[in-house]
């Protein structure tokens, strides 16, 4: 990749999400867990949802704009998984009254209705799983599970199986051989007490990744013994449902100094970015320094840092207390691993900064996929928007 050329063309901040990467490590995850299925969770990253479609089973898309993305891009309906909690009734109507919808998932006895009703109004059969609450706002007691599966009319609404997701960013193997044992103690009581037997289970195992240079994980170890775990759940089709491990690795975030300054507490590099477009999961406060790479500075004297963004907030600070070559303003940062949230989940509305461009690398060839968009229009107080 030739950063000099990419940054002269297209400025930083900047997020460059590489493609090719991506696919090969879609391609590594397959290998590992062989025997299961892979849905991608668009809200980690929405901009690389075209270019997976023939690598990945199904995605899950939460939102009517999540749907809206997937619909202009063309992808496929029978991947789309309509996911998530307030699925509206007029969102689910457009979508049945419209399209062959793979399947939705079920999170309260309020889906559940809304679902049930539109099915019988368009007479037209749809596939669901219902997800098993993890004792949050999300999914449905066991209480609830067993009345959808007591109840539902056969006819039109297919259960092919249960959702489970518990939380992200998960390093504990003995955490995800629980809750399978749970999801299995619960195919048992559907089975022996309303006689269904689940099919399938999407399962979300918060796969973590690695942010820190200090982290250490041995992460092929950890994968297999997810896969070990999951191949103990009594169903016959196992879902993987992952945002952050397929697309983390892919991303990196381009940022220039543009400041240097030094007073009693140390010397401080300014950068045209932020915390506001750089989100590294559970990171506080910069305590821990994140994988990057420093562009095209060739200096043998070093001096310890502090690397702040362009926030106008002292926790705007991307790293602290780093030893670097000395610093001169134009020199880029690359940082890592960032190809999942950053640029769905950042604060990135805060200070009307313009959202950054953003680039796809592939096949040697960056591609503009986002223009750089000005932010002061959405924090504007328009008195003139009702007319
Ligand atoms: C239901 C569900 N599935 C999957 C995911 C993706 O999680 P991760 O990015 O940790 O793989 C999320 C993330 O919030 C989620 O809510």
């Amino acid at each position: 990749m030739n950063y000099d050329e990419i940054i002269k063309k297209y400025k930083t901040p900047l997020y460059i999400y590489n493609v090719d990467k991506l696919l090969k490590r879609i391609e590594y995850l397959k290998s590992i867990f062989s025997t299961s299925k892979l849905v991608y969770a668009i809200k980690a990253n929405s901009f690389i949802v075209k270019e997976i479609e023939d690598s990945i089973d199904k995605y899950e898309i939460c939102s009517i704009g999540e749907f809206d993305i997937c619909n202009k891009l063309n992808i496929d309906y029978n991947k789309m998984v309509i996911s998530g909690v307030n699925k509206d009734k007029d969102f689910i109507e457009r979508l049945i009254s419209n399209y062959e919808i793979n399947r939705y998932t079920i999170e309260s006895l309020e889906q559940y209705k809304i679902l049930d009703d539109l099915s019988k109004k368009y007479n037209k059969k749809i596939n669901v799983i219902v997800r098993l609450t993890s004792l949050n706002q999300f999914g449905v007691s066991e209480e609830d599970f067993k009345y959808i599966i007591n109840n539902h009319n056969k006819e039109l609404m297919n259960i092919e199986g249960l959702e489970y997701f518990s939380g992200t960013q998960k390093h504990s193997i003995k955490r995800i051989n629980k809750e399978v044992d749970y999801i299995n103690e619960f195919i048992d009581v559907l089975l022996n007490e309303c006689n269904f037997k689940i099919k399938e289970v999407e399962y979300g195992p918060g796969l973590p990744i690695m942010y820190y240079q200090t982290d250490e994980f041995d992460e092929e170890l950890f994968l297999k013994e997810v896969n070990n775990s999951l191949s103990r759940l009594n169903c016959e089709e196992v879902l993987i449902e992952s945002g952050r491990s397929i697309v983390a690795d892919c991303g990196e975030y381009l940022t220039t100094v543009v400041d240097l300054k030094s007073n009693k507490t140390g010397n401080y590099a300014i950068v045209d970015g932020g915390i506001h477009q750089l989100v590294y999961y559970g990171s506080t406060l910069a305590m821990k320094i994140p994988h990057f790479r420093l562009l095209n500075n060739k200096e043998k004297k070093t001096d310890n840092y502090n690397i702040y963004g362009s926030l106008c907030t002292i926790n705007d600070v991307l790293m602290k207390n780093v030893d670097l070559p000395k610093l001169s303003i134009g020199d880029v940062f690359v940082f890592e691993k960032v190809g999942a949230y950053s640029s769905t989940e950042g604060i990135s509305l805060f200070l009307s900064r313009d959202l950054p461009k953003i680039v796809l690398y592939k096949n040697c060839n960056c591609i503009l996929v986002r223009d750089r968009i000005e932010t002061s229009n959405v924090n504007y107080p328009d008195y003139g928007c009702e007319e």
